[in-house]
């Protein structure tokens, strides 16, 4: 049985692109009976971002009814919350002492940050907290504590998973075989998902269209996706349009086809829209609406990611012991 773990963080509301590059092929992956899946709201890792506590509240819980409206089975996955686990903290600080400085200072996320500021004429690390600089080790713990071996991860994580993998082996050579080297999955098949503008649909780009909109703003949404000055009734190229990309990832093959046909055919663009609209609309009715029950049974929602917490603990908590052990601290 192999452990495949991924986290997502809350920095934002649950878009599209999150949804077809991580979620949708997360929960697939849990289809599989040789996978043991554990998947988590990175909620301390959201933190270095978000902290302002009402917002970081409602991103979290957001995180966690987005996974279950779109289907997670929480008795089959075990689903928590990285806050709810605090062996991972005391793991996170065993691994910093694994960790060495010259592997942050050379970490993508920091790396960029110093860069910015540098072209800035600011000082290097202006702006920047030591969470995150050192995102990558609370990272590492999260994969490590569970022994996962697959990790699916956006390609900006790669990096991440690399690091964790080396400070395992550094671990491991000193204490002797303790943490299951873990290999990233990349889904290079998955397209990348454009936003309204056109380019990769991203918070930080502010060009998402969320997930759990409800009709009126979704449709308002998709009506601002930009799209050339070709006139209604010339023919257009679906592998040049952002709509037909969305449709693509929504419709069946059937109707995929008949819009290559509306695009020769030279459908206009604000029939093109209505749609999209309604494929993604029928597509989302259902998760959306499991979203805001959730959404407005906070209590609910948090037993659910408790009960997650207990099973993973049951993991964490026996493995802690060993570790302590093993680097010699005092645990009879
Ligand atoms: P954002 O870019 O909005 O900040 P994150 O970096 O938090 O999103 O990404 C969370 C997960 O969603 C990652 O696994 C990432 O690869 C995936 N993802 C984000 N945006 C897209 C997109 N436009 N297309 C496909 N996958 C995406
Ligand atoms: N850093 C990841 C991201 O920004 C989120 C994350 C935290 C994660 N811990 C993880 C992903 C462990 C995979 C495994 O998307």
């Amino acid at each position: 049985m192999k452990t495949v773990l991924t986290g997502i963080k809350p920095t934002g509301k649950i878009h599209l692109g999150n949804y077809i590059g991580a979620i949708k092929p997360a929960l697939q992956l849990a289809t599989n009976p040789d996978y043991q899946p554990v998947y988590f709201v990175a909620d301390y890792h959201g933190l270095t971002k978000t902290q302002n506590a009402n917002e970081l509240r409602e991103l979290s819980m957001g995180v966690a009814a987005s996974w279950l409206a779109l289907g997670l089975d929480p008795e089959k996955v075990i689903f928590y919350r990285q806050s709810d686990i605090p062996e991972i903290f005391e793991l996170s600080w065993i691994l910093a002492c694994f960790s060495p400085k010259g592997l942050m200072n050379r970490a993508h996320a920091y790396k960029a940050l110093v860069d910015q500021n540098k072209l800035a004429d600011k000082e290097p690390d202006d702006g920047v907290n030591m969470g995150i600089f050192t995102y990558p080790i609370l990272m590492a713990a999260d994969i490590l504590m569970f022994q996962s071996n697959l990790v699916p991860v956006g390609k900006d994580q790669i990096q991440h998973v690399e690091i964790a993998r080396d400070i395992a082996e550094h671990f491991n050579k000193n204490y002797g075989e303790t943490f299951t080297l873990p290999e990233f999955i990349v889904e290079e098949e998955t397209a990348v998902l454009p936003g309204l503008d056109g380019r990769k649909m991203s918070k930080s780009y502010n060009n998402t269209i969320p997930l759990f909109e409800n009709e009126d703003s979704l449709y308002k949404l998709i009506k601002k996706i930009k799209t050339d000055s070709t006139p209604p009734n010339e023919p257009k190229d679906p592998n040049d349009s952002i709509i037909f990309s969305l449709y693509n990832e929504f419709a069946t093959p059937d109707q995929v086809q008949r819009m290559r046909e509306e695009y020769a055919n030279g459908i206009g663009w604000g029939d093109a829209k209505k749609e999209l609209f309604s494929v993604m609309n029928a597509f989302l009715e259902g998760p959306r609406e499991k979203y805001n029950e959730l959404m407005a049974a906070p209590n609910q929602l948090n037993e659910i990611l408790m009960a997650g917490a207990e099973k993973a603990r049951k993991k964490s908590v026996p493995f802690m012991k060993e570790i302590r052990k093993k680097i010699g601290l005092n645990n009879m």
